[in-house]
């Protein structure tokens, strides 16, 4: 299985969600980061190696496919290894045995692997510095996770769910400028950069309401540019499609509870009602007491 997606688009998290919620939930995951590994010691981390493999080798050690045996190894930024590494990693998928360096024993591995990448490896394997076997061995399913800024109308989802666990229990809302400006910053990190980004703004921040003031500079101008951009006043926009996705979504997450949506949005009561009908979005509930608010 191969996920791909950008940093920080949540690879990781599902390629967890996917072991833990199946049939091999009480067997082992074993993340590796290809990326961070020396190439000179990636295949005693994943093989294992004899004592007196090498100079430092005092005693043996188990590699991470063998811990992960019966399980799932997470080969996190596949796209790092060495070719030479690559191979190896084709030998074990096809023989699904490992011979720790240094041994000359093979012993059985029946591991499950999932790899992810930030890299289009249909483009490396056809320049030569992807493994095109190793590439349609790990491809047999894909999962492709799209940029944050190809779905906004996740944000104030994602952004509700990071402050509950941020702030248990203190209800910390998003005013509608800052929501306004996260909506349109491009999220370079993804959720990641979103996670930090409300950490911070929950550690300087008032505690209660996340002003634009608390978000980092480059987000922060985002909301100007959403500014001129509104006032252009352009119809049928991409803002007004990322505007009702995100009403959309954040309304049928919340189960149509309109104060709950609107203090996710970060809007008022009157503004959420207005937009609602101007969307046609949620037609069938009662219509509101007052409409002339705003
Ligand atoms: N849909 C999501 N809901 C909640 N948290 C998410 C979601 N997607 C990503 N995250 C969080 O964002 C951060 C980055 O995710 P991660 O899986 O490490 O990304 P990647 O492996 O693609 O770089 C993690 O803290 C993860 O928990
Ligand atoms: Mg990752």
């Amino acid at each position: 299985m191969l996920i791909s997606g950008e940093s920080g688009t949540g690879k990781e998290l599902v390629a967890r969600a996917l072991h833990f919620r199946g049939t091999m939930a009480s067997r082992p995951f074993v993340a590796v980061d290809c990326g961070s590994l020396v190439p000179t010691l990636i295949e005693s981390e994943l093989f294992g190696y004899e004592k007196g493999a090498f100079t430092g080798a005092l005693r043996s050690k188990q590699g991470l496919l063998q811990s992960a045996d019966t399980g799932t190894i997470f080969l996190d930024e596949v796209g790092e290894l060495p070719l030479e590494m690559q191979a190896k990693l084709l030998r074990f998928l096809q023989e699904k045995e490992v011979r720790p360096v240094g041994s000359n024993q093979k012993v059985k591995v029946d591991v499950r692997i999932m790899a992810a990448t930030n890299r289009d490896l249909d483009t490396e394997y056809q320049k030569g510095t992807f493994r095109k076997d190793l590439y349609f061995r790990l491809n047999v399913v894909t999962i492709s996770l799209p940029p944050l800024r190809e779905r906004r109308s996740d944000i104030p989802i994602l952004a509700a769910w990071f402050l509950d666990r941020l702030a248990p229990g203190r209800e910390v809302q998003v005013s509608g400028n800052a929501m306004k400006a996260m909506l349109a910053y491009d999220w370079p990190g993804n959720v990641r950069e979103l996670e930090n980004c409300l950490e911070r703004a929950v550690a300087l921040g008032d505690q209660r309401i996340i002003e634009v003031n608390d978000l980092p500079p480059s987000i922060a101008r985002a909301e100007l540019q959403a500014e001129t951009l509104d006032a252009q006043e352009f119809s049928g926009t991409d803002l007004e499609d990322i505007e009702r996705a995100t009403i959309e979504r954040v309304f049928s997450q919340v189960k149509g509870d309109k104060a709950r949506a609107g203090k996710m949005l970060g809007i008022s009561r009157a503004t959420l009602y207005r937009k609602l009908k101007r969307y046609n979005i949620g037609a069938r509930e009662e219509p509101p007491q007052s409409t002339t608010l705003q």
